[in-house]
């Protein structure tokens, strides 16, 4: 059930991205690692293919020669006939060693060039970056900080980011509890997070559309619910993504959410943050603009008010192990409370 709500999510976020449909492998393979987009990933995309290709060859002849040698038949069947055995045989195998040893030795030699080379194409971007996000990993979200000049253009969103496309973007990534890593197969390679480090990286997305991304080191309970989108859009589309998020929240809200926002404060402000309201937790994600996102929980649930309604109710029954504790909300104050988070586009 939980499988096919988190599928749901992914097709659904797919609707909502004019032009998506370019990068339509993205989505039909979610983790898809053997197509790129983006200068960032394609020379790595191209290293991986080539690696492959040269194992499968190397399998292949390896595998010929072992069944070549097994099957080779020598001449009398000496080797049934311990009275035959010769005590000595005309030449050796030295030379055949010495051009396995070469053969393998440059092969290898070139991967590691190949490797080396790649690397180094992809450790910096060729133009100037359009914006840095600094990604501040969790037990068991991403926390999403966009960086600006100003402080007026800074703000915070979660395990959704957003970035123009054609673009490079630099993330920093900062390392709080445990070792995580972040990882979007299709737009780059592995970076970890790791505790008290700042490491970075950075991504482009070649084609608008919505590029999944996930955990790739192990962080704990739960790890494989450890998700996130990058969702590439043209630039006035982000542009405008932008100026929506760096919005507070909405002041003008209906009675059922009014009453929803007072219930917020009093049980969920100690631990997340509503800009433009008192609400400034800092133990899960920011919920300013929860309304606007994707999925809830970094990709475990389609974000629909009656998955919302579900998870703060008993988010353990979805997500077990995750900090969000179980509050015993009388029914029409967590409808309430649901009633002013849809609020918050
Ligand atoms: Cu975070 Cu695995």
């Amino acid at each position: 059930m939980m499988r096919s709500a988190f599928l749901g999510g992914t097709l659904a976020a797919v609707d909502s991205v004019p032009g998506a449909a370019a990068a339509e492998a993205t989505q039909s393979l979610p983790m898809n690692f053997l197509t790129g987009y983006g200068d960032r990933a394609f020379p790595v995309v191209n290293l991986t293919w080539g690696v492959l290709a040269i194992s499968v060859i190397v399998v292949i002849v390896i595998t010929a020669l072992l069944l070549g040698a097994l099957f080779r038949r020598r001449p009398g069947g000496w080797a049934h006939d311990p009275a035959r055995l010769p005590v000595s045989r005309e030449g050796n195998g030295l030379p055949w060693i010495s051009i396995g040893v070469g053969i393998s030795t440059v092969v290898l030699f070139g991967t590691v060039v190949w490797t080396m080379t790649t690397l180094s194409a992809v450790m910096e971007p060729d133009e100037d970056t359009a914006l840095t996000i600094e990604v501040d990993a969790h037990q068991w979200w991403w926390e999403v900080r966009y960086l600006g000049d100003s402080p007026d253009e800074i703000f915070t969103t979660a395990n959704e980011i957003h970035i123009p496309v054609g673009r490079p973007v630099r993330v920093r990534l900062v390392g709080g509890d445990v070792i995580h890593s972040f990882w979007v197969p299709a737009l780059s390679g592995k970076t970890d997070v790791i505790p008290g480090r700042t490491n970075r990286t950075w991504i482009e997305a070649s084609e608008p559309g919505v590029y999944r991304g996930q955990c790739a080191e192990y962080c704990g309970l739960q790890h494989a619910k450890m998700g996130l989108f990058v969702i590439a859009s043209p630039e006035d589309e982000f542009e405008a993504w932008r100026e929506a998020q760096l919005a507070p929240a909405s002041d003008d809200i209906a009675e059922d959410a009014a009453r929803g926002r007072e219930d917020f404060m009093r049980n969920c402000s100690a631990c997340h943050t509503v800009r433009g309201t008192p609400a400034g937790g800092a133990v899960g994600p920011d919920l300013t603009h929860v309304a606007s996102r994707r999925t809830i929980a970094a990709g475990t649930l389609e974000n629909t008010p009656a998955n919302l309604t579900a998870w703060i109710e008993d988010a353990q029954t979805f997500k077990p192990g995750n900090r969000m504790p179980t509050l015993d909300l009388e029914g029409q104050t967590l409808m309430d409370i649901v009633a002013y988070l849809e609020t918050l586009e």
